[in-house]
């Protein structure tokens, strides 16, 4: 097991470091890019079509790569050269809402404060500040995020090596998902317990909320919670507020986040008695084998390579249980695993769940491609210090790609009664994340997190 710095670490030190390091990331991206400053919108409220209710505001990631304001639509972020960046806070006058708290907190110090009321005198806090030429002025945010007549440009450059570089988490925002591993797996034991106390997926999905302290808004990614056969969709999206007759399995595919990072974990649970036996031998190998492919997280390693392996301990695993009577060679030259898995390893994990650059060749941008005939996979990049992926591996006995196995030559090795009772608990997903160090063994947040529950 892993050290984990005790929570309460001092996050002022932290985020000053990490401020900093924002700081000289961007002035390289704008070196390379050529331009003189950078403009970060957080965003806009968006509004249902003919409607006056708006979506869940969901951030600019590269304006929160910088503040832990998430709720903050029409503040702006000006990062200049050698200067403090200007932050225009948008506070407004609403008796409709709440509007954002005065500015307080850790970050404050490291800004420069301008507070607004109205979205439309932003530009007129920024405009003593912005380059003479606007041509110089890199804007970073959607299209209807303009600075009145300040279209966002996005310049590719920049964004490439804000996003290759972001892949490498600082001191601060590591302490950020262990707090988030720390609220999410306090809330996996509560969904368990819902389950062994016969809850139906609405049930276990309030008793996750209620231990981890979080409302539906401020998950990082919607709830999965599938009981039974609905563990084999892989992002199930309903909460069925019916019990079923029978509980025999859970899949729970559920974060939480602090300062706007994110914690990604899986976890399948049974009810351990004779019905579930069968499945739940399934079950310890695929724990097995994940243990193993978390531990290939290290440095210089090409992540591709883990998902890769991950298809021929499935190939083991399915010959080991009985479930496909073939030669492991011959299961993956079929591709038979990929009916069984047919998602990827894992992905980059931080300020969004499936955090960008994933598939980048480098600084300047490129592509890394995907192993053939794995379209699924989101991660292609080498491993470096300071990266946090998740490592995923499942195994589920999904109606439609048991039809396509059903049609190829390797149905004739697969034993059919066996799937169809494995069937009966849809599928296995045990998903952790994982810090890839400097040497030796990965840091992983999320068993390290499980271990302090007890
Ligand atoms: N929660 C989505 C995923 O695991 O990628
Ligand atoms: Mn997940
Ligand atoms: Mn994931």
């Amino acid at each position: 097991m892993t050290a984990t710095p005790a929570a309460g670490a001092d996050i002022a030190a932290l985020y000053a470091q990490h401020i900093a390091i924002c700081q000289t990331r961007a002035e390289r991206a704008l070196g390379l890019s050529g331009h003189d400053a950078l403009l970060i919108a957080a965003g806009v409220e968006k509004y249902a079509f003919l409607d006056d209710r708006p979506y869940l505001f969901q951030p600019n990631p590269h304006f929160k790569a910088w503040l832990p304001l998430c709720a903050h639509p029409y503040s702006w972020l000006l990062v200049r050269p050698g200067k403090k960046p200007l932050l225009v806070y948008y506070q407004p006058d609403d008796y409709w809402h709440v509007p954002p708290a005065a500015p307080s907190g850790f970050w404050l110090e490291h800004v420069e404060l301008r507070v607004i009321s109205e979205p439309e005198q932003a530009l007129a806090q920024l405009a003593d500040q912005l380059p003479a030429d606007l041509a110089r002025l890199a804007i970073v945010g959607e299209a209807d995020a303009a600075l009145q007549h300040l279209q966002p440009n996005n310049p590719a450059a920049l964004i490439d090596s804000l996003h290759w570089a972001r892949a490498c988490k600082t001191e601060y925002e590591l302490d950020s998902m262990r707090a988030a591993s720390r609220l999410a797996t306090r809330a996996h034991l509560a969904a368990r317990d819902a389950f062994l106390a016969g809850g139906s997926e609405a049930e276990i999905h309030r008793a996750y909320l209620i231990a981890c302290g979080h409302t539906d808004r401020d998950l990082p990614y919607s709830n999965i919670v599938g009981l039974n056969e609905h563990a084999a969709v892989l992002h199930y999206q309903y909460q069925d507020v019916q019990r079923p007759a029978q509980w025999r399995s859970l899949l729970v595919d559920a974060g939480a986040q602090v300062n706007g990072y994110a914690a990604d974990i899986t976890r399948t649970w049974t009810r351990g008695d004779a019905d579930s036996a069968e499945f739940d031998a399934v079950l310890a190998a695929m724990e097995v084998a994940q243990l193993a492919l978390v531990d290939e997280v290290r440095k210089g390693v090409d992540y591709r390579d883990i998902h890769l392996s991950t298809h021929r301990h499935l190939a083991r695993i399915l010959k080991q249980q009985g479930i496909v009577a073939m030669s492991e060679e011959a299961m993956l030259a079929e591709r038979v695993t990929s009916i069984f898995m047919p998602h990827g390893i894992g992905h980059l994990l931080g300020l969004q769940v499936h955090d960008v650059g994933g598939f980048m060749a480098g600084e300047a941008g490129g592509t890394r491609d995907k192993p053939e005939g794995h379209r699924y996979l989101r991660l292609t990049r080498d491993l470096l210090p300071g990266m946090v992926v998740t490592i995923e591996p499942g195994l589920y006995f999904i109606p439609t790609l048991l039809k396509q196995l059903r049609a190829m030559p390797a149905a004739a090795s697969v034993d059919w009664a066996k799937v169809e009772r494995l069937s009966r608990f849809g599928g296995i997903r045990i998903e952790d994340d994982v810090v890839c160090r400097a040497e030796g063994a990965p840091e992983n947040l999320t068993r390290d997190a499980f271990a302090l529950l007890g």
